[in-house]
This record gives C-alpha cells, structure tokens and sequence, in this order.
C-alpha cells in the first residue's frame, strides 16, 4: 500500500494500544538506527474512531516527533491486524502483468467488503503447495474509510503518510533474519489480541488475528482472584505462570485465558504443516507485552514441544554497543515500529 516510492528518510510509526512508538533507521541492511521514542496512551483515546480522538492521537504524535527532534515528516503507518483482512489463497498461474486483472476480476469473491471501497494489496508467495499449477498469493484488504480517517488526521498535523504496512507483516522484518528458510511462528501478543504469523523462506504462510491479549489475562486472574486490575496486573508481571508462586492459584486463574491462545497454535501448526507436507516448524518467538510475562515462554515450549524466543526487535538494526542495554530494555514492545522503518521503499 505504498503511495509513494524512492524515498529513504521517513520513519515506522506504530499506534499501539497503549503507547506509540517511533523509529527510524538509515542505510541498507543491517540498517542502522537513529533514533526511536515513545510515549504511553490512553487506551480509550488510542481505540476511539471518534475525531477529535483521532486528532489528539496525531497531535502526541507530533510533539513526540518533536521532543525526539525527528528531522522528517515521512512516515510509515503500521496497519492493525483487526483493521485487515488478510488471506493466503491459490489461483491459477498467471503472468506477473496479468495477476492484477485475475485478482481485481475475483476480488468480490476474494475479500469480504465491496472492492469499491477497499482498498486492496497483494504479495506473490510462490508455487501453491497444493496444487504445482497454481500460485499461492497474499492478499490483504482494508476498508477505505479507515485509511482515509488516519490519513486525513495524520495529514493535518503536517506528517507526510509514505505507506501502509500491516502490523504483522512488520513484525516479521524486525524479528527474523532475511533469508531464514526454516518454519517460524512469530505471536504478537498486544493489549488487546494476538497477531499469529506462520512465515517460511521468508513469506507469511499463515495469518491470524486472536482476540485474547494481556488484558484479558488480567482479567481472568483479576475475576478467579477477586482482586482489581491493577493488583492483578502487577501479580501477572512477578509471578507468571510459575505454579510454585502463590500456592499455584495464580497460574491456575489464568490458565483458560492461556488456553484459549495455545488451541489457535495448535490449530495453526496443524494448518502449516499440512498443507506443506514434509516441513515443521522449528521454532516460535513471541513479542509484545505478554512476552514479558515470567514462565510464558517456557509454557509454551513445554505445551508444544519447540523453542520458543522472546523476540528482539533490534534484531536487523546496528547500533553502538554501548546503547545494547537501553534498547534490550524496550526490545519487547518496538518489534512493528522497527519493522515498518526497515521497510526499504
Ligand atoms: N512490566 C510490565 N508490567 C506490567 N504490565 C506490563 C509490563 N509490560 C507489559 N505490560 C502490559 O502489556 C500491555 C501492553 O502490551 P503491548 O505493548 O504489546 O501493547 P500495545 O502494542 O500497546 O497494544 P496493541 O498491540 O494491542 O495495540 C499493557 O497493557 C500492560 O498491561
Ligand atoms: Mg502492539
């Protein structure tokens, strides 16, 4: 979804949840990093579709371009996963020129929402294992309206909107080396739901948006517990899953919330791995606030049997040695703004 192209200072910008965060980086592979920030959000105000909402969201983006003396108005807006429609689909092979007609031809029955007023995206991944006649494409659609509403708020504060990128798709850039072969799953585990990536050999195989995110594991705990929000919050971030901390109570109160996103994995390596016979996936890496959650990724590695990493978002990005410890400190929460500024346009 890129408007314009050639240009190489601009920065990633990432409206999360609860913080936006700001990165830009310079120069080819490994790029190197030159500056990032970010600043905590009201959840309600980052969420609301409402405009003058929207409006004070771009103004704090402004003035925190402003306090990290950010010298460029280019900027690359990562696209929430729930805000797209993301699908992996096999169709017929095509010339590269012709696969633009096949799929604006096919599109009504291709994404959910009118064509009209969508816009529309594409990514060709290779041969379709399935099928060695046919193709397997990504194809990504997100409403207009969307895009206009973020384009026209963010346009009136003076930033200059380069591109689109689907926030699970960035993720991806930060996280894993290019040229990786073998099968990863990558999980984004936010404020609010998880972003499941399934990539191989460097395109996204799989896709998923899960409606389960930090809060609602704070909300289990918080209901099972009897106890508020925020005490919960602060048990969930010191004890984990650790079923040797609180006499095992906390780790039992939010183990259905848990659940709920280990059946997705499940479901999804079954997915993967059968429909591409004969591979398996080597390894999963979480990011994301939950991934800071103690006992998490041992959990998980546990429950299937695999590695599980904490994802570095500066994994792909050079810096002084000396700022190593001051940006591991963040490396859980920058992985989709890292991302969208290792996009090279
Ligand atoms: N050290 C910590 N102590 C307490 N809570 C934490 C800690 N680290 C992360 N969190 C929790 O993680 C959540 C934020 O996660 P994350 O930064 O992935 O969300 P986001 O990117 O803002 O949201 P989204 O991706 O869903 O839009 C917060 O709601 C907070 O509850
Ligand atoms: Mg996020």
């Amino acid at each position: 979804m890129s408007i314009l192209s050639g240009i190489s200072d601009f920065f990633g910008l990432d409206i999360g949840t609860t913080a936006i965060r700001i990165v830009q980086l310079q120069g080819n592979y490994p790029k190197t990093l030159v500056k990032y920030a970010y600043v905590p959000v009201d959840p309600k105000i980052a969420l609301s579709d409402a405009k003058a909402d929207q409006a004070q969201i771009s103004q704090i983006i402004l003035d925190l371009c402003s306090q990290a003396k950010m010298t460029t108005k280019n900027v690359v807006v990562g696209l929430p996963t729930k805000k797209i429609f993301s699908t992996i689909v096999d169709m017929d092979k095509v010339s590269a020129r012709d696969l633009e007609k096949t799929i604006m031809f096919q599109a009504d029955s291709l994404i959910p929402t009118p064509i009209g007023e969508s816009k529309l995206d594409w990514a060709l991944i290779g041969d379709s294992p399935k099928d060695s006649s046919k193709i397997e494409v990504l194809l990504t659609s997100v409403s207009d309206k969307y895009i206009e509403s973020k384009l026209d708020s963010l346009e009136s504060v003076g930033l200059n909107v380069i591109a689109f990128e689907p926030e699970n798709l960035a993720v991806l850039r930060s996280l894993i080396s290019p040229g990786t072969t073998t099968p990863m799953l990558v999980l984004d585990i936010g404020s609010l739901g998880t972003d499941l990536i399934i990539t191989m050999n460097d395109s996204p195989r799989l896709v998923r948006s899960i409606a389960v995110g930090t809060q609602a594991i704070i909300r289990s705990a918080a209901q099972n517990l009897n106890i508020d929000n925020n005490q919960a919050q602060q048990f969930i971030f010191k004890f984990g899953l650790d079923p040797t901390k609180l006499d095992g109570q906390l780790s039992k109160a939010i183990e259905s919330t848990i659940e709920i996103l280990n059946t997705e994995i499940d479901k999804s390596i079954k997915f993967f791995e059968t429909r591409y016979a004969g591979k398996k996936l080597e390894k999963i890496i979480i990011t994301g606030g939950a991934s800071l959650i103690p006992n998490f990724a041992i959990s998980i590695a546990n429950r299937f049997n695999l590695n599980v990493e904490i994802g570095n978002a500066w994994h792909n990005v050079s810096f002084p040695e000396s700022r190593q410890s001051e940006l591991l400190a963040v490396a859980n929460q920058f992985s989709v703004a890292v991302g969208l500024a290792g996009r090279s346009e």
